[in-house]
């Protein structure tokens, strides 16, 4: 019997006296000793992407698992419905927020709000950029840096350093977009023979990608371009759609590289269509809660918490595809 079958128990033996008891006091676990659930706002980016899809997936289930009263709520790619939900939360007087920022700047406010009413913050795959960081508990999430770098050793790799590439960047002001770049870039100065010769938001949606690939692909010189960089897997599969109707061979005439790391990805490659994956996890969940429940309990918890993942390749992808969990 669980929890909750618990609290319905004791409401329908005790009337409207012992009612107001357990109401105040709350549910009782099975060794009866009175037990409160925890209760985490979380505000998801939307449901833009593969990886976003599996995100919530894991957020969700893993709040289940632990019997955590989950608030979630979807900003559907807008930092407004986003600051809406934390003010929300806030009201509900949860227990803690964390929320996958839309974008990295225009949280400052909400937070300090959050601050305020005593509520914990801890931040899910994206960061924010804040003068103050204690803000905010924890982030944890990829090195989105790092993952930019590895798409552009990647780049060089297939290339032998000799790239015209045309990028499909995230949403514009999110830091995967921004940090993904970066890195990208970096790592691109040391190779003189390899730019970028056309770049543009395809907002992490494979709808998106395969409309600005059309695009790129009816530029003057679209030519030139010998490989796509996309800084994830969903538009990166909307631009094969894009060169196949084009008459180009995706991953023979322009060699492609993205992240994430999702089961579209592993198939693409199978097939030749795609070259290389840079894996971004979005199974948080497990490691989210656990963040989430120290901090709940007022312990110290580090407050930048980085996932590990790898890279793969075209030659990889049938062995790992039966594998891949998302
Ligand atoms: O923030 C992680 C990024 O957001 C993923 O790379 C992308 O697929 C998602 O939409």
């Amino acid at each position: 019997m669980n929890k909750r079958t618990i609290f319905h128990r004791s409401i329908s033996l005790v009337g409207l006296s012992g009612l107001i008891a357990v109401v105040v006091t709350g549910a009782f676990a099975e060794d009866n000793k009175p037990s409160k659930k925890l209760v985490v706002g979380f505000s998801q980016v939307g449901a833009e992407s593969g990886w976003r899809t599996a995100n919530t997936e894991s957020i969700k289930s893993e709040a289940a698992k632990r019997g955590v009263d989950l608030r979630f709520s979807d900003a559907q790619q807008k930092e407004e419905n986003q600051i809406k939900a934390i003010r929300s939360f806030i009201a509900e007087g949860v227990d803690v927020i964390a929320f996958s920022p839309v974008v990295e700047t225009g949280f400052e406010p909400v937070l300090q709000e959050a601050k305020k009413a005593g509520i914990p913050v801890v931040l899910s795959d994206r960061a924010v950029k804040v003068s103050d960081p204690s803000l905010y508990k924890c982030f944890i999430g990829s090195d989105f840096i790092e993952e930019g770098r590895r798409a552009a050793n990647e780049v060089a790799k297939l290339t032998g350093g000799k790239a015209n590439v045309a990028e499909l960047v995230g949403t514009v002001g999110s830091a995967p977009a921004i940090d993904r770049k970066k890195g990208f870039e970096e790592v691109m100065a040391k190779y003189p023979d390899m730019k970028i010769i056309m770049s543009q938001s395809g907002d992490f949606t494979r709808a998106k990608g395969k409309e600005v690939m059309e695009a790129f692909l009816k530029a003057p010189n679209a030519k030139d371009i010998n490989v796509l960089f996309a800084h994830n897997d969903d538009m990166a599969l909307g631009a094969i759609q894009a060169m196949e109707e084009a008459g180009i061979k995706p991953g023979v005439d322009i060699k492609i590289v993205s992240i994430d790391g999702v089961r579209g990805a592993f198939e693409a490659m199978k097939d030749g269509k795609l070259n290389v994956t840079v894996e971004c996890n979005p199974l948080l969940g497990p490691q989210l809660f656990d963040l989430i429940e120290a901090v709940a309990a007022g312990k110290e918890v580090p407050h930048r918490v980085v996932t590990q993942e790898g890279v793969y390749e075209q030659s990889q992808a049938a062995a790992e595809l039966p594998k891949r969990q998302y």
